[in-house]
């Protein structure tokens, strides 16, 4: 095919034509320029001689307005199709967009036929809808949204670790250790038994990957898939989930540990408000903590169950001291406090796992633990001190004591749900819509 801009050359090697993306074309100055552009038609009209196209290729929530001549007679041209164009950008007369395209060429490179297609023109669709075509649902204006949100707070979140000095590690997904020792691990099944020789799973946390490298760099991060094979159907579980995990050495107490949980959130959200205001602004529901100067509430757990003590009556769940926190305690507390994210400190000793560090304060035995609890979620992050006094370790785990036989130094780390990130930052109900493709007990779509 030959390019219409009169070179002489077919369209593939015409160099007049200048490839650039809708979020490119939106915001160019260079009027009167000849662009090329691919993605999928989101709206059709036509009215007098001319038809009204809006077009999206991804990279902005905002469509691009083209408009042809009807005499381009463009077969198959519906809501849905995927289209390569090529025109002249102007100025565009409507206060709606600053510039629209003016095709010169309007080919149909993938047909869609609008009946059969789950989603309609000018329609809004529940994320409960959406949710039920994993494989179209990219091509919605919310998801769309959402997957750009994502990759954007995934950036961020190595950002703000590589410019605090922590090293990157990539712990290993296959492993032999089931680190928080629940019974929530996925067993890795080989053809051959003694492939391994022993008993390998999904990785449930990076964190005693990260301790051994933390006996060498001073801080160190990882950020990957974890797998936990929770029997759970609630709103902010899934079986394959993203965690952003640190490890810190040298550091004594709950505060240094806070002080960084607290930093990569505030960063993060501030990241995002910046960078993608448009896409979060469809998000209303938002909270914005990067507003607030502090994020300053802490309070212990035994503070806590005081507080839901007095108000037991609205909860399901035992409110008494040595109770876990249940979701519905984690979001009254969150509420009591304002409205706002707020830390939970020394947990009962009991309830966190072997390696969190023994405060000693017998007889109301606490661990060195902390959570981070947001609005609309609960819990974000979990994180301690861990248990460095060999002594104290002995009658626990044998494998994890040789980490501290070789210069062991004090030090802490935590974890924090990407996809529960998501879910606080944007006001999502349901963490099945904050991953591209969801997985949880009874569902493992496409
Ligand atoms: O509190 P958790 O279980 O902590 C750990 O795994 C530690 N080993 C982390 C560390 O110290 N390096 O999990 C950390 C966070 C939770 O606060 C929650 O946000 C998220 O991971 N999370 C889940 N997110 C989605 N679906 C699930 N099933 C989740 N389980 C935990």
């Amino acid at each position: 095919r030959f390019c219409p801009c009169a070179t002489g050359r077919t369209q593939q090697y015409c160099t007049s034509a200048k490839n650039i993306s809708i979020r490119d074309a939106l915001t160019s100055l260079d009027t009167g320029s000849n662009i090329r552009i691919r993605g999928w038609v989101r709206s059709v009209r036509s009215q007098k001689n001319h038809l009204f196209l809006h077009v999206s290729d991804g990279s902005s929530l905002q469509p691009l307005q083209v408009i042809a001549n009807s005499d381009l007679n463009i077969r198959g041209l519906t809501f849905g199709c995927a289209v390569d164009i090529t025109g002249s950008l102007e100025k565009s007369p409507s206060q709606k967009q600053k510039v629209e395209l003016q095709a010169q060429r309007v080919e149909v490179v993938g047909e869609c036929d609008p009946v059969d297609f789950p989603f309609k023109i000018k329609e809004r669709h529940s994320l409960e809808y959406i949710r039920q075509f994993p494989h179209l649902r990219c091509r919605t204006n919310s998801f769309g949204s959402l997957l750009r949100i994502r990759s954007e707070a995934a950036a961020a979140i190595h950002s703000y670790f590589r410019d605090n000095g922590f090293v990157q590690i990539h712990t290993p997904i296959i492993t032999s250790n089931d680190c928080e020792g629940a019974g929530e691990l996925f067993q890795v099944e080989v053809k051959n038994p003694h492939f391994f020789s022993v008993p390998a799973y999904l990785t449930v946390s990076g964190q005693l990957h990260l301790e051994v490298m933390a006996g060498a760099f001073p801080a160190v991060y990882t950020f990957g898939p974890t797998f936990r094979a929770e029997n759970s159907q609630s709103r902010r579980h899934l079986a394959e989930f993203y965690m952003a995990e640190a490890e810190i050495s040298f550091i004594e107490s709950l505060e240094d540990l806070m002080k960084v949980m607290e930093d990569l959130f505030k960063t993060s959200t501030e990241h995002l408000l910046s960078q993608c205001a448009e896409d979060m602004g469809l998000f209303h529901k938002f909270i914005s903590p990067g507003q607030r100067e502090k994020v300053d509430l802490i309070i212990s757990y035994t503070e806590a169950i005081d507080i839901l003590s007095r108000n037991s009556e609205q909860f399901t769940f035992k409110t008494e001291w040595g109770c876990d926190l249940q979701t519905e305690h984690e979001k009254f507390l969150v509420k009591h406090c304002g409205n706002v994210p707020v830390f939970v400190t020394d947990y009962p000793y009991d309830l966190k796992p072997f390696y969190a560090r023994d405060n000693q304060d017998q007889p109301r035995h606490t661990a060195a633990a902390v959570d981070l609890l947001v609005p609309g979620v609960g819990e974000l992050c979990g994180g301690s001190l861990r248990e460095e006094r060999l002594e104290l370790l002995k009658t626990r785990l044998a494998r994890y004591l040789q980490l501290r036989q070789f210069g062991s130094v004090p030090h802490g780390g935590f974890g924090m749900g990407f996809e529960r990130y998501l879910q606080c930052v944007l006001g999502v109900k349901n963490i099945k819509d904050t991953i591209p493709f969801a997985r949880s007990s009874r569902s493992c779509l496409l």
